[in-house]
């Protein structure tokens, strides 16, 4: 699909995104206001989300709104969705996985509570459309590769186990009361403001270290594989998936690239990208640590035409470009 027939399919909708605040959401907002819908709004509780990542969304004065809540209150989101009346919501609020080993029965939970508050008003016909983002760390460390859509639900931790639950229990709302729901499952994303603090994942986390003068680290023995999928493939799947949802809806897609590459290699370009010829800090491997994704995108190409698109090399350039300018403004 255009991205011009993409923009005119989006133009006079209105969109809710969970999480909107926070990395791959902000893209998403982004993405949706250039296609005109005509409203689009944000419910986020902060929690890991920042407000600058929505200073373009700001740009579009009342077609943007922001609402800091959270989502897994019923009531708060209730009282949202009342107010806002959109088409299609975007479910993408969730607590990093890191967080999984703080806290790890609130990190379960907060996942499961807000996939059932939206299929709740989905069912009582408060919205259309849910798009609902899971991730493939449902399916734990692959048993085989390309892991598809079928591949066994094998959480490692107990982020994934809620958000195992949710996918769980979306399917179950399809399946009693025909709701149009479509689960996406996102492997590994990357991109400009992806969060480097706290609970931060590898990419941004080795920037930051490279310049900040500290040797980057490695968990393990760096043999472990992801499959990395560039920010604006992601949102650019997801938008047509909500277009799509005639095909899609009851049905569950994998998201990424297609193609593997271990953490090593990974550390590596992002060394020779900041001429870093030191020393690794290799570190025990962390427990929970999925060894193998390398994911299957057959299904979705066939629905929505190649995902995934930008080559590891354009897409770390772009993402390393954005942390270096913002380092030095
Ligand atoms: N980043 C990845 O590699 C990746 C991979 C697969 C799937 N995903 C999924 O994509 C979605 C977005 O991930 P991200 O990387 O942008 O994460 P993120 O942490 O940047 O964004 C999540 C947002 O949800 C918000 N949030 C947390 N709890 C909330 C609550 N109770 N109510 C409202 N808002 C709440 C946070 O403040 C944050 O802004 C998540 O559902 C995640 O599971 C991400």
């Amino acid at each position: 699909m255009m991205i011009e027939q993409l923009n005119r399919d989006f133009e006079g909708l209105r969109v809710l995104v969970t999480g909107g605040a926070g990395f791959i959401g902000s893209h998403l907002v982004d993405a949706l206001l250039s296609a005109n819908c005509s409203m689009v709004a944000v419910v986020d509780n902060l929690f890991l989300g920042n407000l600058d990542n929505l200073e373009h969304a700001k740009s579009y004065g009342e077609r943007f709104k922001f609402y800091r809540e959270d989502a897994a209150e019923f009531s708060a989101l209730d009282a949202v969705v009342r107010e806002l009346k959109p088409d299609i919501v975007f479910n993408l609020a969730t607590k990093a996985l890191l967080y999984s080993f703080f806290n790890p029965a609130g990190a379960c939970r907060v996942n499961l509570d807000i996939a059932l508050n939206l299929a709740e008003m989905l069912r009582l016909g408060m919205y259309q459309r849910l798009v609902h983002v899971s991730t493939s760390e449902v399916y734990g460390t692959a048993l085989s590769v390309p892991m598809t859509e079928e591949h066994p639900l094998l959480a490692e931790t107990t982020y994934a186990a809620g958000k195992a639950a949710a996918d769980l229990a979306l399917a179950s709302y399809v399946n009693q009361y025909d709701l149009n729901i479509t689960t996406v499952r996102p492997f590994n994303n990357y991109g400009p403001r992806q969060n480097d603090g706290q609970l931060a994942a590898i990419i941004p986390i080795t920037a930051r270290r490279l310049m900040e003068g500290k040797p980057p680290i490695i968990q393990g023995d760096g043999m472990q594989t992801r499959d990395f999928v560039y920010v604006s493939d992601t949102v650019d799947g997801l938008m047509r998936f909500a277009l799509a949802s005639d095909l899609t809806r009851g049905k569950t897609f994998n998201l990424a690239s297609g193609k593997e590459t271990t953490i090593k290699e990974l550390v590596t370009k992002i060394c020779r990208y900041y001429e870093y010829n030191g020393e690794i800090d290799w570190q025990p491997q962390r427990s929970a640590d999925v060894r193998r994704h390398l994911a299957g995108v057959e299904k979705a190409r066939t629905l929505i035409g190649e995902v995934g698109i930008t080559d590891l090399a354009s897409g770390l350039r772009m993402t390393l470009d954005w942390y270096r300018g913002r380092n030095t403004r």
